[in-house]
């Protein structure tokens, strides 16, 4: 005989595994659960691509929504390796801090709590945060996701050590960052790189950004770092003394180095 508590209890468990289905297969209807996300946001949330690469002003919310992206993976891939690297350990910890507060807010999900720097998943599954320091990356094997957060201000040993792994695996490689200069793999993957879905995201796009915030900002940093950290420039710093497109366009491929 069942009681209408038990009843109550099933239904219950049946639309949320309903609606847990739904969401496996959506990263969108995932997200949008805790959050409305901008237009952009949406379009990271549905991209298929492999290789994602976000050159977004400060503060558009760049990192939140790889969190949800690499939460899905985390919840909905069993066994799967996620990997959280960012310049140091504290902002990669802090980024692991946002997925906590979503896995928190998903029903039904069993993780541990403990750790600062990792998760795991009663399916299986892990998500590491890991400072940029290229060693650490060496020994992990095809993760689903690899998610390089302020990725303009990392190593470019990191980038070019991950590669190889990546190769092996199905996963996902996300860069996300404000410009830092024209150099390093942020800025060359940018330009050059081939088969990365690209997104950008000004400060004036975003409503959450004031104009007046913005003009205050404007006021209190050089005009080469507002528009770097606000406008998504690549631009040059203003004690270079050459700039870096006449260093570029001086540079003759077809010259050979020379043994003395
Ligand atoms: N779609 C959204 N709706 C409401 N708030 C949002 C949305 N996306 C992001 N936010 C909020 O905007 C703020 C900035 O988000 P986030 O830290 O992800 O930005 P960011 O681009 O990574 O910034 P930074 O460059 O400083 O690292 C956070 O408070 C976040 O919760
Ligand atoms: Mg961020």
């Amino acid at each position: 005989m069942i009681t209408t508590n038990q009843f109550l209890n099933d239904a219950a468990r049946n639309l949320i595994s309903k609606f847990r289905r739904r969401e496996a297969e959506s990263p969108l209807l995932f997200a949008k659960r805790l959050i409305e996300p901008d237009l952009w946001q949406e379009n990271v949330l549905l991209s298929d691509a492999k290789q994602l690469i976000l050159n977004c002003s400060r503060q558009t919310g760049k990192s939140t929504i790889t969190a949800f992206l690499a939460s899905h993976t985390a919840i909905f891939t069993p066994q799967s390796l996620v990997l959280l690297v960012c310049p140091s350990e504290r902002q990669s910890g802090e980024l692991l801090r946002k997925i906590k507060s979503i896995l928190a807010k998903t029903p039904g999900i069993d993780y541990s709590r403990d750790a600062v720097l990792q998760v795991e998943l009663g399916n299986g599954s892990r998500i590491l945060a890991l400072p940029s320091a290229e060693a650490n990356l060496r020994g992990f094997s095809a993760p689903s996701m690899v998610v390089i957060d302020e990725a303009s201000r990392c190593d470019d040993g990191l980038f070019y050590s991950l590669k190889p792994m990546m190769a092996l695996g199905n996963g996902k490689l996300i860069l996300l960052s404000s410009p830092f200069g024209r150099r390093g793999f942020f800025y060359e993957t940018w330009i050059n790189g081939e088969n990365w879905e690209r997104f950008t995201v000004k400060a004036t796009d975003c409503e959450r950004i004031t104009p007046e915030f913005l003009e205050s900002e404007k006021n209190s940093m050089p005009e080469f770092v507002f528009r770097q950290e606000y406008f998504c420039e690549f631009t040059d710093s203003d004690t270079q003394i050459f700039p870096s497109e006449l260093i570029e366009n001086s540079i003759n491929p077809t010259l050979k180095a020379v043994a003395w």
